[in-house]
């Protein structure tokens, strides 16, 4: 019989726990390591911007909270296994695994992106997150029976194509992020581990002026984009309790903004209308011309 797992979270106790969290200098990442502090956790957080670790470890350190702050480029896979190794050396353990940095590419057509934009995208949004959970997997293993919990950072576009906004590529990044976190919630149910992917609506943060200082090319890279997209936005602080009650609910999703369901049925019903179209379409269109060679 299916042994029903019981999340090492369940009892909302983050107190003494070990929590390595990615793009933590910053915006929802800083957040979440500011309520874990909080709590109690023990954290090591980890950003590619030295100064700005450094700087958010001893932000955190005031507040009489354990941290270590890590260096690491979360698309460098050899240097996330090293990072783990380090975590496990420096903390002994790690419970929670957060892997949250993440840049945007939003504003430019598609056809005008160039090629190490997308490349970049690809490597931080989606290698970014597979690095993480397959650097650190092993370490929650080694908790034994008690397991552990990741979570991923997706986002609202994750789950739908904005219309009118040229974010196809950002979107495609996150995207990629779910499939990849049910996968690996599959495959880690077993040894007692949870993941949860979150799809965050408008959150505050640095995410514009962090993705224009850090892209390879250089400049802005979100551009063109609604004049009400800062009205109603929400704190990091908030999106970061709404992420720690997923983590204790075991929650699959984990979804800031239930407002943009809409949203995500009007994308999914673009993909049913092209079914019933091709239905009636391919009564049509005959299995073989007339008159071809099979
Ligand atoms: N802010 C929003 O409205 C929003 C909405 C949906 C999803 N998200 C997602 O939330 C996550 C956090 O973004 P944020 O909005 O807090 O932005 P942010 O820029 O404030 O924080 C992201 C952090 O990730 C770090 N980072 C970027 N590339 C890195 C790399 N290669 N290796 C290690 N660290 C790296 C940055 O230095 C920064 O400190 C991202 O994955 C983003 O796509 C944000």
């Amino acid at each position: 019989m299916a042994r029903t797992r019981k999340s090492l979270f369940a009892d909302g106790d983050f107190a003494g726990r070990v929590a390595f969290i990615t793009g933590a200098a910053s915006g929802i990442g800083n957040g979440l390591a500011r309520v874990l502090a909080g709590r109690g956790a023990r954290l090591a957080i980890a950003d590619v911007r030295e100064d700005a670790i450094e700087y958010a470890a001893h932000e955190l350190r005031q507040t009489g909270a354990e941290v270590e702050p890590f260096v690491v480029d979360v698309a460098d896979r050899s240097a996330m296994t090293a990072c783990a190794a380090s975590v496990a050396e420096r903390f002994g353990a790690v419970h929670l695994v957060i892997n949250n940095a993440g840049i945007a590419q939003v504003g430019t057509p598609m056809d005008q992106i160039d090629e190490q934009t997308y490349r970049w995208m690809f490597d931080v949004n989606v290698h970014g997150v597979t690095n993480g959970m397959t650097a650190f997997a092993p370490l929650l293993r080694s908790n034994g029976a008690g397991g552990g919990h990741i979570v991923n950072v997706s986002s609202i576009a994750g789950l739908f194509l904005v219309p009118q906004w040229h974010i196809g590529l950002y979107s495609a990044t996150k995207m990629a992020v779910i499939p990849l976190s049910l996968g690996m919630r599959l495959a880690l149910s077993p040894s007692n581990i949870g993941v949860s992917v979150v799809c965050p609506g408008r959150i505050w943060s640095e995410l514009r002026n962090n993705s224009a200082a850090l892209s390879p090319g250089g400049g802005a890279l979100v551009s063109n984009l609604p004049d009400d997209i800062d009205e109603n936005v929400m704190t990091a602080a908030h999106a970061a309790e709404i992420i720690l009650h997923g983590v204790v609910n075991d929650r699959a999703f984990i979804l800031t903004h239930p407002e943009h369901a809409k949203d995500v049925a009007d994308y999914h019903k673009l993909v049913t209308d092209e079914f019933e179209y091709w239905t009636s379409a391919l009564s049509d269109i005959p299995e073989e011309a007339e008159g071809a060679q099979s």
